[in-house]
């Protein structure tokens, strides 16, 4: 819908769509239009409100997927992955991350301190659970000290090649609880990353552990207006749903993307504006490198249009999204609120954390509403694995035995 007709408006409706509209330069029917998206995308507004009109990937629970499953959330940053989880029915029953000021946020919003040191739990703490979903750091894996001829044969390859990688404690929790589904979520690079060889020792390690494996890069763009590319990792224990478990990668939403104008708040702080020392200073090397032919420099965008990439040093100067604010003003960053937005978190969720640290936060975060999409892409094999082998409480899967509670088989659950 670009143009909207409305009758029939009280006057005071009529003089403040006037005033409103002329005030942030824009026509009424643009105005308009604008105000209805906002209703329709719960955005706007500070106060937490729902949205007036909740779009599709927005209704919790769809009847279709929903599956009560529980999850652990590892190296959890600020809770991403749990929320897309939450959202299609997970429980969420363990959380490590050891950022204090990671912790502080995750505590506010799901009202738990994660635990540390991933490296320091022992994978006995660990409770039991169907999903383990993480977003693991990325880290280039040498073999230290064990010659490749010596490591042929043992049990799974993966702990003399990940020694001393967070990616070697993620594997070693995966075997020790037989995690029966894996959603992991990482940066596009992964797999180039060292050569190819990151990629192919955790494609590897999460087969050699009895996975099969589906991996996918999306765009956010579909979701958010934020160009931003993940990879995202899920694994299907072969033991508990065979060799071809039917797993499809979500498409993108059927509703137009949402535009960068919608997340941009009304009246920002005086702080997020550059100086005119650091925007002169901008100008200055964006000019210098483009005379030496390189695309390098500043993101001013366009409120129609979509950002670059949210980076977790985008507390640093913003440079790589700025907000124009006309010819006169030099433009602004975005405000905390706004990248969260940018990422998809909804405005209910406070912000507990300094500027500099909730920029880090939201720029290493997971898009929630993408991981949803995947989320319950995985909750549909969950219901097929009940659907096609009966009420499997034979296998000792966590995932069947809690399925299986909502197929009736609580009593083979207790025998098992
Ligand atoms: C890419 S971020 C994950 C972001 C998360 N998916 C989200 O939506 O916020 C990786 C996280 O791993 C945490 N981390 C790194 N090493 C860790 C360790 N040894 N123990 C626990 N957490 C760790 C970092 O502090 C960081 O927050």
């Amino acid at each position: 819908m670009s143009e909207i007709l409305v009758r029939g408006l009280p006057e005071d409706v009529r003089a403040w769509i006037a005033s409103e509209s002329h005030e942030n330069h824009l026509s009424q029917n643009e105005f308009v239009l604008r105000v209805l998206h906002r209703a329709y995308s719960g955005r706007g507004s500070n106060n937490g409100q729902l949205p007036l009109f909740p779009p599709p990937s927005a209704s919790r629970s769809e009847p279709d997927t929903a599956v009560p499953f529980s999850f652990i959330d590892l190296f959890a940053g600020i809770g991403g992955l749990r929320i897309a989880l939450e959202a299609v029915g997970g429980k969420c029953r363990f959380s490590s991350e050891w950022d204090k000021h990671c912790q502080r946020t995750y505590k506010a919003w799901f009202g738990e301190t994660p635990s540390g040191d991933i490296r320091r739990i022992n994978p006995s703490e660990i409770p039991d659970h169907d999903v383990l979903t993480a977003g693991f750091p990325c880290q280039p894996f040498s073999i230290a000290g064990v010659s490749k001829k010596n490591s042929l044969g043992r049990a799974h390859g993966f702990k003399d090649v990940t020694q001393g990688t967070l990616f070697f404690n993620l594997a070693t929790i995966i075997e020790a609880k037989q995690s029966p589904v894996l959603l992991l979520e990482n940066v596009k690079n992964l797999q180039s990353h060292d050569g190819g060889r990151t990629w192919s020792v955790i494609l590897s390690t999460l087969t050699g552990l009895g996975y099969r494996v589906f991996a996918k890069v999306i765009d956010a763009a579909g979701w958010v207006p934020q160009h931003r590319e993940r990879i995202f990792i899920v694994g299907f224990h072969r033991r508990i749903f065979g060799e071809a478990p039917p797993f499809t990668f979500p498409e993108e939403p059927n509703r137009p993307a949402p535009k960068l104008r919608d997340i941009l708040e009304e009246q920002p702080e005086a702080k997020y504006t550059l100086s005119d020392q650091l925007w002169g200073y901008l100008q200055g090397y964006a000019k210098r490198h483009r005379e030496k032919g390189n695309g390098f420099g500043f993101g001013l965008i366009n409120p129609d249009g979509i950002s670059r990439t949210l980076s977790a040093r985008y507390f640093k100067d913003g440079s790589e999204i700025l907000v124009p604010q006309g010819a006169r003003r030099p433009p602004r960053r975005l405000t905390p609120r706004e990248c969260a937005r940018l990422m998809g978190f909804p405005d209910s969720l406070p912000i507990v954390v300094s500027d500099t640290q909730a920029y880090k936060q939201f720029g290493n975060a997971v898009v929630p509403p993408v991981a949803e999409a995947v989320a319950r892409q995985v909750t549909k094999v969950l219901r097929w694995r009940v659907a096609t082998r009966g009420n499997g409480c034979l296998l000792k899967s966590r995932t069947v035995r809690v399925l299986g509670e909502i197929d009736g088989c609580a009593g083979e659950r207790k025998r098992g």
